[in-house]
């Protein structure tokens, strides 16, 4: 097999990015091979506005199995992990020990599958492993395993040649998006589209980024060239919840949301992007209003096939 027909192994494949991602490496004609705890193709489904996703291989398994991420790059011979699994937020804060399972050891377990077959890994970091407030560092422990992930790719790099390329989504949101504690505001566009209320229950200044943008960052560096250890933001462009409840309102003036609660602290400056535009040139960015309304068009046409 060359790297060119060696397959993407997508970690995470049931989840809210994959949704998003999969059905663009199947139409560029990558073969993916879809590694989750569970199959659950809804996201899936809801993205692809009902189709039936067609050409995955799926595995189901727990990457912290002990070496089985491993047999499964092995087997398939893959060219890149693109690895997204992971517990978010809330879940970590309520399992530690199983997020670090998850967050890191699954982490290790990708890069020494890489290392066995000489594959490269494209990894999800988090806006949560940048510094901020008092401590000037990450605010909960997914933000700790996150960073942790960061410097563990550098060291795999620097120690066993494995090339990675780590990516920091902000706040994502899209169809999908429903679960995590910033899927509050996908959930607002969902109310809004459905006709129900809402509220956001914080407020915060940060940056909002449409799945679609981010999936088409993530494939493009899959298939762009880099070799080393990489890390980048994959935006610098700070909003706040009452542009994205005024975005709603742009697309349904009834509706009825808001966001009211605590501030959550998320950085609004220090943001890189040089390495990301290097490999894949400018980047994909679909203005909030834009995305908001496709967003809230989706639902609406979702809830009028009775998918959602
Ligand atoms: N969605 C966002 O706004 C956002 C922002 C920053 C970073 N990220 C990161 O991007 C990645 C993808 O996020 P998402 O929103 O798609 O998450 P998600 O929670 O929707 O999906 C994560 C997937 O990982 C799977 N998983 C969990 N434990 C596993 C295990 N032990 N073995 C195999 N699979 C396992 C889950 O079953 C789930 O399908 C994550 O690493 C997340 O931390 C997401």
């Amino acid at each position: 097999m060359t790297s060119s027909n060696r397959p993407v192994v997508v970690t995470g494949a049931s989840g809210f990015l994959a949704a998003w991602i999969l059905p663009k490496l199947i139409a560029r004609g990558h073969s993916v091979v879809a590694v989750d705890i569970a199959r659950e193709e809804t996201r899936l489904r809801h993205v692809m506005r009902g189709a039936a996703p067609e050409g995955i291989i799926w595995q189901l398994a727990d990457l912290t199995d002990d070496g089985l991420m491993s047999r499964i790059a092995e087997q398939y011979a893959a060219s890149t992990i693109l690895h997204l699994a992971a517990l978010q937020i809330p879940a970590c804060r309520a399992h530690p020990i199983a997020g670090a399972k998850v967050n890191v050891v699954g982490h290790v377990a990708v890069l020494e599958a890489a290392r066995s077959v000489g594959a490269r890994v494209v990894y999800t970091s988090s806006v949560a492993a940048k510094p901020r407030g008092a401590a000037n560092a990450p605010a909960n422990l997914y933000g700790v395993f996150k960073r942790a992930d960061e410097e563990i790719a550098r060291l795999y790099a620097e120690d066993f040649g494995v090339a990675s390329f780590g990516l920091r989504p902000h706040v994502v949101y899209g169809i999908g998006r429903d679960q995590g504690e910033t899927s509050a505001v996908t959930s607002a566009m969902r109310a809004a589209a459905l006709g129900t209320s809402y509220t956001v229950p914080w407020t915060t200044a940060t940056c909002f980024q449409f799945a679609d943008d981010i999936a088409e960052m993530f494939v493009r560096v899959v298939e762009a060239e880099w070799k080393g250890a990489h890390l980048a933001d994959m935006t610098d462009n700070v909003e706040s919840t009452a542009d994205i409840i005024a975005a709603i309102r742009a697309s349904a003036p009834e509706a009825d949301v808001c966001a009211d609660g605590p501030e959550r602290l998320s950085p609004t400056s220090g943001f890189d992007v040089a390495a990301l535009e290097k490999v894949i040139g400018p980047r994909p960015l679909t203005p909030l209003h834009e995305g908001v309304q496709r967003t809230i068009e989706h639902f609406r046409a979702l809830h009028a096939k009775g998918l959602t």
